[in-house]
This record gives C-alpha cells, structure tokens and sequence, in this order.
C-alpha cells in the first residue's frame, strides 16, 4: 500500500516556504501541506513562551489533519517549541537548526561561523549551542536582525533604504568569520540583497540539509510514498488569503490554486 499521509511543514509566515521548495525538490512524490501563521507573525520579537504556544496549536492542527511528520521551518520556533512538540505530538518533528549547524561545520576553514536571525533566536543562542555541541572549539557569532522578518512578510521593496537596513545588519558580523548561516527562513527570499554584503563569504541555507533529513527520517522510517505521480501541495495560513497567495507566488514562481484559512 503507498504510504500517501502528507508531510506537515510551517513557520511564522511565508519563510518556510524556502523550505518547502527544497523538500519539492528532494522528496517530489510527497504531498505537503503548509502553513503560515501570518495573523501572528513576527515570531522572532516575541517571547519564546507565547511562540511556543502558537507552535503547539499549529503542530496538534496538523497533526490532526494527517501529517506523518511534521518540519518546522522556522528557526524561532524551532528554538522555542522543538522539544515540546516531539513531547506532545505523536509524528517525528524536526526543525532547521540542527541541520544548519552541521551544514555550516561541513563548510567553514576557519572554525568562525556568523548567523544572521531574528532577535529571539540570538537571544536564546541557538546556533552558538547546537554548533558547539558539536565543536567546542569553533567561533559563532550571532546578529538577531529586528525588522527584516517583517519587510519581507510586507512585500520587500528594493530601495535604499531597505538595503541600508540589511548592510547595517552585515557589518555587525566579524569580518573574519568566513561562513554565514541564514538563521531565519525568510532571508534566503532575499538572498541576493544579503549576497551583495556578504562578499565572497560562504551562506549556508538550513532548507536543504532540512529536506535530506525529512528523507532520511520517512526513509528509516519506512513513511515515503513510493507513488509515482507528482505530490499535491495545500497552503493553509491564519492571516489574509490574498496576501498569502501574492507573497507565496512570488516566492515558490508558481500560481497557487487553493489556500485555506485556519487558527485565525
Ligand atoms: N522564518 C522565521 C525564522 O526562521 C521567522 C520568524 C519570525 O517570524 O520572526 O526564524
């Protein structure tokens, strides 16, 4: 019998969509159902408590609804709410921050890592922990970039302004440090603004490391759906459905035909 349960992904808004698409790419037999809390997002300058609790309500919801495993593509609710969500659920959940850790430990020379994120998840050291955890040895240098979460959920605007913002945000990290994780799924929407900054230093995008490890997982777990046709994608979000649908077009290059509101 083909496994055909969906795999549940979410994140604050339209961020984990980037994860998305590498999951598209990697896992295409795989139906996926998204969700964007967009009613509730920024998540990254709120309190891990309250993000945390948002978290939950998402998880049980897709949970509820058929997901076999659940990613969360967020990084901010990855650091407040994963360990409560493998507690409380009854599917495996994964977030993004383990597999951007190793990806940026596979990649640096000089043992300095930057991590540009939200505020919260610099605050709550998520990078510095999980990639000493691993090696104690190397430098991490985290800067929580306030407004850009929410520049990018308002339609991003190429203007000078605007990219003074992500320059300013830039400078605060090490001139050294030869690697730096986008530490918030959202940012990679944005890549080539940040690129321009970056000059000549290695980013680490988490999506994909994130989409291997959703396959290893179904596979040991024997959840892939070995079908052959094209897995379907349904969008579901707390905000407004044609915001939704402007902004997740734009990103995914697609049109999108059915996107449904939920926990609003
Ligand atoms: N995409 C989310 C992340 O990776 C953004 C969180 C937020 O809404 O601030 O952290």
């Amino acid at each position: 019998m083909i496994e055909r349960r969906p795999v549940g992904i979410f994140d604050s808004g339209v961020g984990g969509l980037t994860v998305l698409k590498e999951i598209e790419k990697i896992l295409p037999s795989e139906d996926l159902i998204y969700f964007g809390d967009n009613l509730r997002a920024p998540y990254g300058s709120r309190d891990s408590k309250e993000v945390a609790e948002f978290c939950l309500r998402i998880g049980k919801f897709l949970e509820e609804i058929g997901s076999k495993l659940l990613v969360i593509a967020c990084n901010t609710a990855t650091i407040a709410a994963l360990k409560e969500l493998q507690e409380k659920l009854s599917i495996p959940v994964i977030g993004v921050i383990n597999p951007g850790a190793r990806e940026a430990l596979k990649v640096t020379k000089n043992n300095k890592v930057g991590v540009l994120s939200t505020p919260l998840t610099a605050k709550l050291n998520a990078y510095r922990d999980e990639i000493k955890k691993m090696n104690e040895s190397v430098e991490v240098h985290q800067v929580g970039c306030k407004p850009i979460v929410q520049m990018i959920e308002s339609g991003w605007e190429d203007t000078p302004e605007n990219r003074a913002i992500i320059k300013y945000y830039v400078d605060k990290l090490p001139k050294d440090t030869d690697v730096v994780v986008f530490g918030c799924t959202h940012f990679p929407i944005i890549k080539e603004y940040f690129m321009k900054e970056l000059k000549g230093k290695v980013i680490v995008d988490p999506a994909k490391e994130t989409a291997l490890e959703v396959k290893k997982i179904l596979k040991e777990l024997d959840l892939l759906n070995k079908g052959e046709k094209n897995g379907k994608v349904s969008f579901y979000t707390s905000g407004s459905i044609s915001k939704f649908k402007k902004l997740a077009e734009k990103i995914l290059g697609r049109p999108i035909e059915t996107i449904k509101q939920a926990l609003n």
